[in-house]
C-alpha cells in the first residue's frame, strides 16, 4: 500500500476526494464533510442508501460548535469521552450539507482519538464525514488491508494506522431531546456510563428491527456487518453438529482449553474471554474466515452486558441475512 504524508492527504480532502482513514473504533471513508459532491461518492463507492445520515468527524469543540446546535449534556459528555469512541446527535446548522444528515434535522458529530486522525484533522482545518469503510452491509473493517481488498479498486487513498484498538463502532447517542437521550447504537461506552455523567439513564431504541423506512437511525436496518458465509450465533461451549461433507469453523470468545480433536476448525477472540479483546478481534476474524469458503461459521454469543450488549447487537445483525 503506498504510503501518503499528511500534506498529500489533506490537498486530496481539499480537493474533494475520498479517503480511507484509521480510527480507534474501525477505518472510516472519508471526505471533506463540508463538500456536498465529495460526501456522494461515499455513498457511491459504499452503495450506501441516500436514506442512511453520515457522521461527522472533528478536531475539536468549536468546529462542532458551527456544526450543531449544542446543550449542557453535550459538552458534559465531551468532556469525559472525547476524543473517543462516542458519536452524539444534535440539532444540524445549515451549514451541514442535506446530503449528510440524509435530509433529517439532525447531524452525528464524533471527535475520534486516533493520533493519525487527530493530525490529518488538525492540517486539513475541515470536519470528515465518514461512514465505516465497508460495502453497505459488510463486515467493518479494523485493518487497512480490509479496506484495501473491498473499496481499495475504486479508491486512491488509504491511510494505514495499523489494527484498531476498539474494534468495533463508537455508541451513537441521540441528544436532540436533552430530556430523553437515546442510545440508537450501542458501543464501546454503555448506557451506564452516560447516566454516570449526566444523570440521566438514555433510553435504547436498537432492538432489531424490519421496518426499513422512518428508522430512528438508519443504521440500524436488520442485516448489517455481515459476512458472506452464513453465520450462526451458539452458545459457549456449544458442539454444533457436522455433516460430513460440510467445511464449518467455530469461533469461540476465550481459548479452548482442550487439545482439539475436532471435525471443525475452532478460532478464538481472546485469551480469556475479555470482552474488550473479543471486540477488538471481531471483525478481523470475520474477514479471515470469510475468505476461507466454509459452509458456515458459527459463532458464541457474549454476555449481554457491558460492551458485550454491542458486540451482541453486531452478531444478531450479521447473522440475520
Ligand atoms: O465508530 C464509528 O462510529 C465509525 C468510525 C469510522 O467513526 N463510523 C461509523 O459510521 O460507524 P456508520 O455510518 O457506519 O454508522 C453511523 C451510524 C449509522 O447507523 C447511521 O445511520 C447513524 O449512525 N447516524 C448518523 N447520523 C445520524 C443522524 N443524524 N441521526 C440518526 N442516526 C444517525
Ligand atoms: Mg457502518
Amino acid at each position: 500500500m503506498k504510503e501518503y504524508s499528511i500534506q498529500e492527504i489533506s490537498r486530496a480532502l481539499h480537493n474533494g476526494e475520498l479517503v480511507a482513514i484509521p480510527t480507534e473504533t474501525v477505518y472510516g471513508l472519508a471526505a471533506n464533510a463540508l463538500d456536498p459532491i465529495a460526501v456522494k461518492k461515499i455513498f457511491e463507492i459504499k452503495g450506501r442508501p441516500l436514506i442512511d445520515p453520515i457522521i461527522i468527524h472533528i478536531y475539536d469543540l468549536l468546529q462542532a460548535e458551527t456544526l450543531a446546535q449544542t446543550n449542557e449534556h453535550f459538552y458534559k459528555l465531551a468532556k469525559r469521552f472525547w476524543p473517543g469512541p462516542l458519536t452524539i446527535i444534535l440539532p444540524k446548522k445549515p451549514i451541514v450539507p442535506d446530503i449528510v444528515s440524509a435530509g433529517a434535522p439532525t447531524v452525528g458529530l464524533r471527535m475520534p482519538n486516533h493520533p493519525i486522525l487527530r493530525k490529518i484533522l488538525k492540517e486539513i482545518h475541515l470536519p470528515l464525514a465518514a461512514p465505516s469503510a465497508n460495502p453497505f452491509g459488510y463486515v467493518s473493517p479494523t485493518e487497512a488491508e480490509h479496506v484495501r481488498k473491498t473499496l481499495g479498486g475504486r479508491l486512491k487513498y488509504i491511510v494505514d494506522g495499523g489494527s484498531c484498538s476498539i474494534g468495533i463502532e463508537s455508541t451513537v447517542l441521540d441528544l436532540t431531546n436533552l430530556n430523553k437521550p437515546k442510545i440508537l447504537r450501542p458501543g464501546p461506552i454503555s448506557a451506564e456510563d452516560i447516566a454516570d455523567v449526566i444523570d440521566i439513564m438514555p433510553g435504547t431504541s436498537f432492538t432489531r428491527t424490519h421496518e426499513k423506512r422512518a428508522l430512528p437511525s438508519p443504521g440500524l436496518l436488520e442485516s448489517h456487518y455481515s459476512p458472506h458465509t452464513p453465520l450462526h450465533l451458539i452458545r459457549e461451549n456449544a458442539e454444533p453438529s457436522v455433516d460430513l461433507n460440510s467445511k464449518i469453523a467455530v469461533i469461540r470468545l476465550k481459548r479452548p482449553s482442550l487439545a482439539s480433536s475436532k471435525k471443525y476448525q475452532e478460532y478464538w477472540l481472546s485469551e480469556d474471554g475479555d470482552l474488550a479483546e473479543v471486540a477488538k478481534n471481531l471483525f478481523r476474524v470475520l474477514q479471515l474466515l470469510d475468505e476461507k469458503k466454509l459452509s458456515s461459521i458459527y459463532i458464541e454469543a457474549p454476555a449481554n452486558e457491558g460492551i458485550g450488549i454491542a458486540i451482541y447487537d453486531r452478531l444478531l445483525r450479521a447473522c440475520s441475512k
